[in-house]
């Protein structure tokens, strides 16, 4: 069997070996699309092979809820999409006894390795654009399967062959690959419109396995299900003047073409239309980008490759992987981490509907927070800018809405965004009201220029007593509350260093 990616092979198989060694296994993953996707394919793998496993989610892998995890009877602990950042307290429980750590992710690791540690910042791929937890998840599920089937064959000496010889996608683990693009996706790891790296090969090994199209298409958010006016109206990534933003500019746009785009007095969708009508919708607004002065850089960002899960039926959430992912991020950043899980092992118990309820939430707490940041305004620091939203927008997503909100007037996409929110009032007593959470945003252009938000969170959560991490473009921390000037400081001066 091929390695889908050859670098991660060895570490993969010794993960994979010890998960098989086990007599069942406590299967630990992360609150958001890509944490979520990578619980479902190592569920899924752990499935096929057989071990008996138990699935928890957590907000933060923080020391409180690895003590948890050690207190439970479990020997063998699979983390996904969180682990490496908190080796050093995992690595003590390890110590302890309590249990053995395998961990997929693609964190920036702690300064403490283990054996059964799969991440690709190990082996030199950038684990904030080419590999995410769910790829990382779907290495290990390929070498599970691998090494399943080599014990097998000792067995007997029957291969998993289906009748038309070709290896069975489902006994290798490769229709998994559809769930690890969603993740890397959710975790916005396609840039300048596309996956790259390691990422690459896992959507070539979907594509072969027929769980996955890739293809240029528009690059707007909502292609299967938003009606088309809507499609164009809320599409503000590029700034289309008269149509972006613009309710009744969309409306005329779309009713100045020669095409039926109404059915039973009901707008369509962009993917229920034919190549040719695409085409026309496609060329009409590149040429009103062009005449109302669009920059050529931005009419290129116009179009991108599209992730196709073409198992999913057409119009719903689930055929398009940026779709899919805003549909988890509902679901897992709201508690209800079981029905993303649900929808992901292939809608188990009604979980589709359900998560359609959330996401129905999750939109209007986006816009709701987008509209409110961007009213009230950010504070500019030197090098960077900030915003405190209290408890009007929830932790859990303060960060998603930070990334929006970058480009909107006020808010420079030249500077890194901080965005506080306070803890919501769960877990420990007697830390509620006391901490506040803390997500930065910032973009693959600042990054190139030397900006490392994982280390940025990191040291000046440190320096006022608290923590974090996570990936450069992209992080987070936990600060004692009224820290806040003193840790936007420090991390002034952190970011003004990566920078000059
Ligand atoms: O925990 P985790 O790795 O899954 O979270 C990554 C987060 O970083 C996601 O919420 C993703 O949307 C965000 N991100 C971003 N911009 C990027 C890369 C990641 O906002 N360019
Ligand atoms: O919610 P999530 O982090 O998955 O969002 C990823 C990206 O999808 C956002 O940065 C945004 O560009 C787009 N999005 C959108 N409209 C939504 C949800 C997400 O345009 N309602
Ligand atoms: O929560 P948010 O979406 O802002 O998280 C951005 C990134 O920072 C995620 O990858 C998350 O896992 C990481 N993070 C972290 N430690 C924290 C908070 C967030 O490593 N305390
Ligand atoms: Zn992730």
């Amino acid at each position: 069997m091929t390695d889908p990616v050859p670098e991660l092979a060895d570490r993969a198989a010794a993960c994979a070996d010890r998960l098989l060694d086990a007599d069942r296994v406590l299967l630990a993953s992360h609150i958001d699309a890509d944490g979520l996707t990578s619980a479902a394919i190592a569920a899924q793998a752990l499935e096929r092979a057989a071990i008996p496993f138990e699935t928890v989610f957590e907000k933060q892998l923080d020391q409180d809820a690895i003590a948890d995890i050690a207190a439970t009877d479990y020997d063998t602990v699979l983390f996904t999409d969180f682990g490496s950042g908190q080796l050093e307290i995992i690595g003590e429980h390890e110590d302890a006894g309590a249990f053995t750590p395998v961990i997929a992710d693609h964190h920036q690791p702690a300064d403490r390795d283990t054996e059964f540690h799969l991440n690709p910042l190990l082996f030199g791929i950038d684990g904030a654009s080419e590999l995410s937890g769910a790829g990382a998840s779907y290495v290990l599920a390929r070498a599970l399967a691998d090494t399943a089937d080599r014990s097998a064959e000792l067995c007997s000496d029957g291969g998993m062959v289906t009748a038309s010889g070709a290896t069975d996608v489902r006994a290798d683990n490769r229709d998994l690959a559809a769930l690890a693009v969603v993740g890397a996706v959710g975790d916005m790891q396609a840039s300048g419109g596309e996956l790259h790296g390691a990422n690459e090969k896992i959507v070539a090994e979907g594509v072969e396995a027929g769980v996955l199209e890739t293809g240029k298409d528009l690059a707007l958010y909502g292609k299967q299900t938003r009606p088309l006016p809507k499609l164009l109206e809320y599409a503000t990534d590029v700034h289309i003047p008269g149509i972006s933003n613009d309710e009744n500019g969309a409306l005329r746009f779309l009713d100045g073409l020669d095409l039926e785009l109404k059915r039973d007095g009901e707008w369509r969708r962009w993917s229920g239309l034919t190549n040719d009508e695409k085409q026309t919708v496609a060329s009409a607004l590149v040429k009103r980008a062009v005449s109302t002065g669009v920059p050529a850089t931005k009419i290129d960002q116009l179009v991108s490759t599209a992730y196709v899960l073409p198992e999913e039926p057409v119009g719903t959430e689930l055929r398009d992987a940026s779709e899919f992912s805003t549909l988890l991020n509902a679901t897992a950043r709201y508690e209800r981490a079981d029905v993303g899980l649900g929808v992901c092992l292939g809608d188990r118990d009604g979980a589709l509907e359900r998560a359609r309820k959330l996401l129905r939430n999750h939109r209007r707490n986006l816009s709701e927070g987008i509209d409110l940041v961007t009213r009230e305004g950010v504070t500019h620091e030197d090098h960077l800018q900030w915003f405190h939203a209290g408890d009007e927008i929830r932790e859990t997503i303060v960060g998603i809405v930070a990334g929006m909100a970058m480009g909107n007037e006020g808010i420079s996409r030249s500077k890194p965004i901080l965005a506080f929110a306070e803890k919501s009032a769960e877990g420990d007593a007697a830390e509620n009201g006391q901490e506040v959470k803390v997500s930065s945003r910032g973009t693959h252009t600042l990054v190139r220029q030397g900006l490392d938000l994982s280390t940025v969170m990191g040291e000046a959560s440190r320096a006022v007593g608290g923590d974090g991490g996570g990936h450069n473009v992209a992080a987070g921390a936990t600060v004692p509350k009224g820290k806040e000037d003193a840790f936007i400081e420090r991390a002034d001066e952190i970011v003004g260093e990566q920078l000059s």
